[in-house]
């Protein structure tokens, strides 16, 4: 845009001759001009992350039933156990999912400059207990906080510190409730303030590529559709998929099997009917490759280039996948899925080709949801 103002001022709006004195000007004004343009650039070059201090584990009253691996510090093996639910289970799984869904959506209402991650954390944690969940990281594998919060160019498993949010950030928020037995399990990358257009292309372009990947779910579809149809989808853009971490079957357990790999893969198996899982990709510019802390949880992109990651837990049914951490109340947009190919097959909680069928439904839901609060715990 300067460039191209600067070529118009010297070319057609100031005719020019060499050794002219209104040549000199101009030149003193490009380089003044130029000087500035640098140090600003420079001065919007973020500063590498830095881990900020960790305040004191948050206590979780004592009538909240807790997960089985809290208390201890290792980080438990993915259960080899496929997690297929009768109509009960899903019900309840119905019911974590929505109060993730309803404590993610709050806590993104939180971002702003000067907040810290730790008030995200108090605040993620405060409603989890109210609700009379458990925050399921908090004590998985011995993670010391509640959520997890990933800035800027960490892709994953950020620890909620003192650090401030800056204006131009970009967060995850990644939330998982335990309630009533059942884990419910959703992310979302928020933006801080005013951000830059490429960085805003990764956020949109990251979770458009979770909804491609949703879009491949049914009973009797392969795993390996979801990498697919992610890959292509990033790789038009340019991105690339992160392969080091993967979605997770999840139900009475936080990590179960099937890994759901985001990226191109040909593994075999295929999805069930009554299964849950998760789908969360994670972009950057390519390479992918990623460094973990000596907190053995925050994982930063080797590039240090911004990272995105979007997930919803899903259910599969017999004609597609049902988002059970979809905000029944919130208006789907179908902006995000652009070009999406198979919106037919796929049981769009608050999408607006099922309108009836999502109003049918919501209301269900919340029923279920409040009876879930009300009655089960
Ligand atoms: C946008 O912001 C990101 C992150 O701060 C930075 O890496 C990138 O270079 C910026 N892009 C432009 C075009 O300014
Ligand atoms: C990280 O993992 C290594 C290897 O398992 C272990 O020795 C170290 O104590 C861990 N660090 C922290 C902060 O837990």
């Amino acid at each position: 845009m300067l460039g191209l103002t600067l070529g118009l001022l010297s070319s057609a709006f100031w005719p020019i001759t060499t050794g002219d004195r209104r040549f000199r000007v101009l030149r003193k004004l490009m380089e003044l001009l130029d000087y500035e343009l640098q140090k600003s650039m420079i001065s919007k070059r973020r500063p590498p992350l830095k881990r900020g201090k960790v305040s004191q584990r948050l206590p979780v009253p004592d009538h909240i039933p807790q997960p089985p691996y809290v208390g201890s510090q290792v980080l438990p093996e993915i259960s080899s156990n496929h997690q297929i639910h009768d109509s009960e289970g899903i019900t309840r799984m119905r019911a974590a999912c929505q109060l993730a869904a309803q404590v993610l959506e709050n806590a993104g209402s939180l971002v702003r400059p000067s907040v810290t991650t730790n008030e995200i954390d108090k605040a993620v944690h405060q409603m989890i207990i109210d609700a009379g969940a458990y925050p399921s990281p908090l004590g998985y594998g011995g993670f010391p906080k509640s959520v997890c919060t990933s800035v800027n160019e960490c892709m994953c498993h950020g620890i909620p510190d003192s650090r401030q949010l800056q204006d131009g950030d970009i967060i995850n928020i990644d939330v998982t409730v335990y309630l009533n037995g059942y884990h419910g399990d959703t992310s979302k990358t928020f933006i801080c303030g005013n951000v830059n257009n490429s960085v805003n292309r990764l956020v949109k372009v990251t979770e458009e590529c979770m909804y491609k990947g949703i879009s491949a779910c049914e009973d009797g579809a392969l795993f390996r559709k979801i990498g697919k149809r992610i890959s292509d989808y990033a790789e038009k853009f340019g991105y690339g998929v992160v392969d080091r971490f993967v979605g997770h079957g999840i139900g009475t357990i936080f990590h179960s099997e099937p890994l759901i790999f985001h990226h191109r893969n040909d593994k075999a198996g295929r999805m069930v009917e009554g299964q849950t899982f998760t789908i969360e990709p994670i972009l950057t510019l390519r390479p992918t490759e990623c460094i973990t802390w000596e907190d053995n949880w925050t994982t930063v992109t080797a590039n240090g280039c911004p990272a995105a990651q979007f997930e919803h837990t899903i259910l599969i049914t017999r004609t597609g996948a049902e988002i059970l951490t979809n905000r029944a109340s919130v208006e789907f947009q179908e902006s995000m899925v652009i070009g999406l190919p198979a919106i037919e097959n796929v049981m769009w909680i608050g999408s607006s080709c099922h309108r009836a069928k999502r109003a049918a439904m919501g209301a269900s839901f919340t029923t279920k949801l409040r009876y879930s609060l009300a009655v089960d715990w």
